[in-house]
């Protein structure tokens, strides 16, 4: 029996799309299923400011394919010398949707990032003011603590306060692993929400260490324990608006990420949206896969739901490629390691 699904057009509120030949490769992919994401701004050098972002901008239309019909939500990374006026003006044009916290060296591209969170107190006093969400990568990155409690002493030490100091600030913390997250996002006020990657729904931390070594699963924040896998799947499939996709589709060529060194990111562009609905199906919570994917992040964005249509048609199995192409080299895309179903139609 056929079964079909028509839901708004996703949107994708945390996704890499790089710069120069791996742009050109990977926003194809992108647009293909999603409507708008929020584009992150770890280039090397960093998109600080809005002259930086709309020139990015820029690039990214330029890259895009034909009859492409895709928006680019633009973000500023946030370093210590952010000017709060650039910020404002930056988001009263309407070009900017939300500044990028990156504690500085937790992630790739993050030596920019922020070391005293107070140096970047009237940024975000300012942001409070004008409304304009942070999205904080919430990861602490003090050697002593462990990879797998880095997210949950973000919250204690980081967040937390950040929160209290800032009333009204409004914050999406960024691909949440953590049961701890989960819950502190639930007992928070709606103006804190999370956004949730399709590979984090898929794997725990033995995906990446059991029978030998995944580094196409490695990212970060690091997948954790099964137990914190099913507490992302209760949150994302339970309907609360505070929870929504963000891909965190992170492109790396397969030459850096099967490496002595591997870089850290899982892409997940070219099939998100099928993996996240069969894992919704085998939740049987396939009533609220329009919520989490389309529906939520809008709200939190303050940004119309689309008009537009994507269709899930449930077959035999339907078939993405294990890689793409672009010119630095082939890009591996992220294997669920189970079969999917859920095949995706574009509409008006
Ligand atoms: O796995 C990741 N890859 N996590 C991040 O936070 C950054 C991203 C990237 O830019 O490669
Ligand atoms: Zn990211």
């Amino acid at each position: 029996m056929t079964q079909t699904l028509t839901i708004p057009r996703p949107d994708d509120w945390h996704l890499h799309l790089r710069d120069g030949a791996m742009l050109k490769a990977v926003l194809p992919e992108t647009a293909r299923h999603f409507g708008r994401a929020i584009i992150m701004p770890n280039l090397v050098p960093p998109v600080v400011t809005g002259a930086d972002a709309s020139a990015y901008r820029d690039r990214i239309l330029a890259a895009m394919p034909e009859g492409a019909d895709f928006t680019p939500l633009m973000t500023l990374y946030l370093t210590e010398e952010t000017d709060p006026e650039d910020v404002a003006k930056a988001a009263a044009d309407g070009l900017v949707h939300a500044v990028k916290l990156y504690p500085a060296g937790a992630t790739t591209n993050s030596a920019s990032g922020v070391t005293d969170f107070d140096k970047v107190r009237p940024v975000l006093e300012k942001m409070a003011e004008i409304g304009l969400p942070l999205c904080l990568h919430g990861e602490v990155t003090d050697p002593d603590i462990d990879i797998f409690d880095r997210e949950a002493v973000f919250i204690d030490r980081v967040l937390d306060p950040i929160r209290k100091a800032t009333p009204g600030l409004r914050v999406v913390m960024e691909h949440v692993t953590t049961a701890d997250a989960v819950a502190y996002v639930q007992g928070a006020p709606k103006d804190l929400a999370a956004t949730i990657t399709a590979h984090h729904l898929v794997i725990n931390r033995n995906h990446i260490l059991v029978g030998g070594i995944r580094p196409h699963y490695y990212c970060l924040p690091v997948a954790k324990r099964e137990v914190h896998r099913q507490a992302l799947v209760t949150a994302a499939t339970s309907g609360d608006a505070r929870f929504f996709l963000g891909t965190d589709s992170a492109p790396h060529i397969d030459a850096l990420k099967e490496h002595a060194c591997g870089c850290a990111g899982c892409f997940t562009a070219t099939n998100a949206v099928s993996v996240v609905a069969e894992i919704f199906d085998r939740e049987s919570a396939l009533d609220q896969l329009a919520a989490f994917l389309s529906l939520n992040g809008a709200t939190h964005y303050k940004l119309p739901v689309s008009v537009r249509t994507l269709t899930l048609r449930k077959g035999e199995h339907c078939t993405y490629p294990s890689k793409i192409d672009s010119d630095d080299g082939p890009v591996t895309v992220f294997d669920p390691g189970f079969p999917l179903h859920w095949s995706v139609t574009t509409g008006k």
